[in-house]
C-alpha cells in the first residue's frame, strides 16, 4: 500500500520537460549571443540575498512588499529568494571590484527569479529572466543600446511583431515637484478612486498613472504628464534616447502612463509587448535607467541602465506563433544489449560516442520492444549485439530510416556513423 498520495510540485512552479527545452534553449542561446555581440559579459549571482538588499529596491514595489519569498536560515539570517536580478548584480559590481575597471561594465545574467505572485498563465512563482545591465555610465546612448539588445533578442527568438512603449519618469531634481502637481490633481478626485489608489495617492502617486482599476481610468487623460515637467538634463536625455532609437530604426510609442512597478527607476523606462497586446497582456521585457540604486544599496552613487526579459512568456509567444525548433533526439544511436552482454554493449557505446550521442538499452525485453523504444527516442541507428557476435567484436548496425542492416566491426562503427 502506498504510504500517502504522490508528492506533487509546489503551487505556481513547474517543470520544463525535455520536449519543451528546445524552444527554451533556442531563446537562451539567442539571448547570450545578442548580449555578447554587444560586448556584454555573463555574470552569475546567488539566488539568495539579504532581505535588506532586496528591500532597497523599493518597499513600495509589489515584488518586495507582497511577493517576496523571505525566510530565516539556520543561523537566523534574514534572507530572500531574489525577485529580480538588478539589486544583486549591482551588489556584485561593487563587491567584485568591477567598479574599479573600465566603465561602463556591461553584464548579462540568465537565471531563475521568485515572486509569490498569483499563479496564472505567464505568471509563475519561479520564473526565468534574461537580465542585462550597463553599469557606470549616465549616457543616454546606453539606454538606447539596452533597448536595441532587448529588441534583437526577441527578434532572434522569432518574435518580430513587437510593440515598444517608452517614457521618462525624471529624476530626484524634477520628480518631487511633479509628484506634488500629480497629488494636487488627484486629491479632489480621491473619493472616486479605487481604495488601493486612495492609499497610493500620498505614498506613491506615480503608480496612479498605471492603475489597472476601471474606476481610475477616466481621470488619467487630464493628469499632468511628467515629460512636460522634466528638468533640463532629463529633458535632454529624453530627447537624446528618442533620437537614437529613431536612428536605429526602432519604433516606439510614448506611453505617458508607463511608470514601472519597481521603485528604483530614473529617467528612461520601457516595456516590450507582443504587437497588439500592450496593456492586456504582460510585458515580455521591461527595464529602464536606475541612477539611484547603487547609492540606495549603500555604495557610491553610480548611474546604470538595464532590462529584464521573461523567458517563460517569450517561450509561450514563440510556441503560439508557431516558431519551430528541431528537437534533438534522445540519442542518435541506441545499442541493444542481449542478456549478459552489458559490458560489451557499454564498450560499443563508448566507441560510438566518439561521433554520436548513444544510449544503451539494458532492459530485459524482446528485440521488437527494444526497437520500438529506440524509434520513440528518435534514434537514427540501432546497434545490435548478440552473445555469438560479441566475442568476434562485430555487431549489426541498422539504419532506422531505410531498414538496412549490416554486420560491422566495432572499430569501424564511428566511420559508419559519422
Ligand atoms: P520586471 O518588469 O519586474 O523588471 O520583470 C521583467 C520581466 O520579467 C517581465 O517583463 C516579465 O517578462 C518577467 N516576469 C516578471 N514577473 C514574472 C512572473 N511572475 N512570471 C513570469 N515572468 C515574469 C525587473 O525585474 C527589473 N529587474 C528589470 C530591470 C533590469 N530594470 C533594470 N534592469
Amino acid at each position: 500500500m502506498p504510504r500517502s498520495e504522490p508528492i506533487k510540485a509546489v503551487r505556481g512552479v513547474r517543470d520544463i520537460l525535455p520536449r519543451d527545452r528546445p524552444l527554451w534553449r533556442a531563446t537562451e542561446r539567442a539571448a547570450a549571443e545578442v548580449a555578447m555581440r554587444f560586448g556584454y559579459q555573463e555574470i552569475v549571482t546567488p539566488i539568495i540575498e539579504h532581505v535588506e538588499l532586496i528591500e532597497r529596491v523599493g518597499e513600495d514595489t509589489d515584488a518586495v512588499s507582497k511577493e517576496l519569498y523571505r525566510f530565516e536560515d539556520r543561523g537566523g539570517r534574514k534572507l530572500a529568494l531574489r525577485p529580480e536580478a538588478t539589486a544583486g548584480v549591482v551588489r556584485a559590481y561593487f563587491e567584485g571590484g568591477l567598479n574599479q575597471g573600465a566603465q561602463p561594465v556591461r553584464l548579462f545574467l540568465i537565471g531563475p527569479m521568485f515572486r509569490y505572485d498569483r499563479p496564472q498563465k505567464g505568471r509563475y512563482r519561479q520564473f526565468y529572466q534574461l537580465d542585462v545591465e550597463a553599469i557606470g555610465s549616465a549616457s543616454p546612448a546606453l539606454d538606447a543600446e539596452v533597448i536595441e539588445i532587448a529588441a534583437g533578442w526577441l527578434r532572434e527568438s522569432g518574435i518580430s511583431a513587437l510593440a515598444l512603449e517608452l517614457n521618462s519618469i525624471g529624476d530626484d531634481v524634477c520628480r518631487p515637484a511633479y509628484l506634488e502637481r500629480l497629488k494636487d490633481y488627484y486629491r479632489p478626485l480621491k473619493s472616486r478612486l479605487h481604495a488601493d489608489s486612495q492609499l497610493r495617492l500620498e505614498r506613491n502617486p506615480l503608480r496612479l498613472l498605471d492603475s489597472k482599476f476601471a474606476q481610475d481610468q477616466p481621470f488619467k487623460a487630464d493628469a499632468p504628464r511628467i515629460t512636460d515637467h522634466l528638468c533640463e538634463p532629463c529633458a535632454d536625455a529624453w530627447a537624446h534616447v528618442r533620437r537614437l532609437l529613431d536612428a536605429a530604426g526602432i519604433e516606439y510609442v510614448h506611453n505617458p502612463y508607463l511608470v514601472r512597478g519597481l521603485d528604483y527607476y530614473t529617467r528612461t523606462v520601457f516595456e516590450f509587448y507582443p504587437a497588439g497586446a500592450s496593456g492586456q497582456q504582460d510585458a515580455l521585457a521591461a527595464g529602464g535607467r536606475y541612477d539611484g540604486l547603487a547609492e540606495a544599496e549603500g555604495w557610491p552613487s553610480t548611474p546604470a541602465v538595464g532590462f529584464a526579459g521573461g523567458f517563460d512568456r517569450v517561450v509561450d509567444v514563440m510556441a503560439a506563433s508557431g516558431v519551430e525548433v528541431i528537437a534533438a533526439p534522445g540519442a542518435d544511436v541506441v545499442v541493444l544489449a542481449d542478456g549478459g552482454q552489458e559490458s560489451a554493449a557499454a564498450e560499443v557505446a563508448r566507441i560510438c560516442r566518439r561521433v554520436r550521442s548513444v544510449a544503451v538499452d539494458y532492459e530485459a525485453k524482446s528485440l521488437a520492444a527494444k526497437m520500438r523504444s529506440a524509434n520513440k527516442l528518435g534514434a537514427r541507428w540501432v546497434v545490435m549485439l548478440s552473445a555469438e557476435e560479441a566475442p568476434r567484436r562485430v555487431a549489426r548496425l541498422r539504419d532506422m530510416a531505410s531498414g538496412e542492416q549490416a554486420e560491422v566491426a566495432w572499430d569501424e562503427l564511428p566511420e559508419r556513423l559519422a
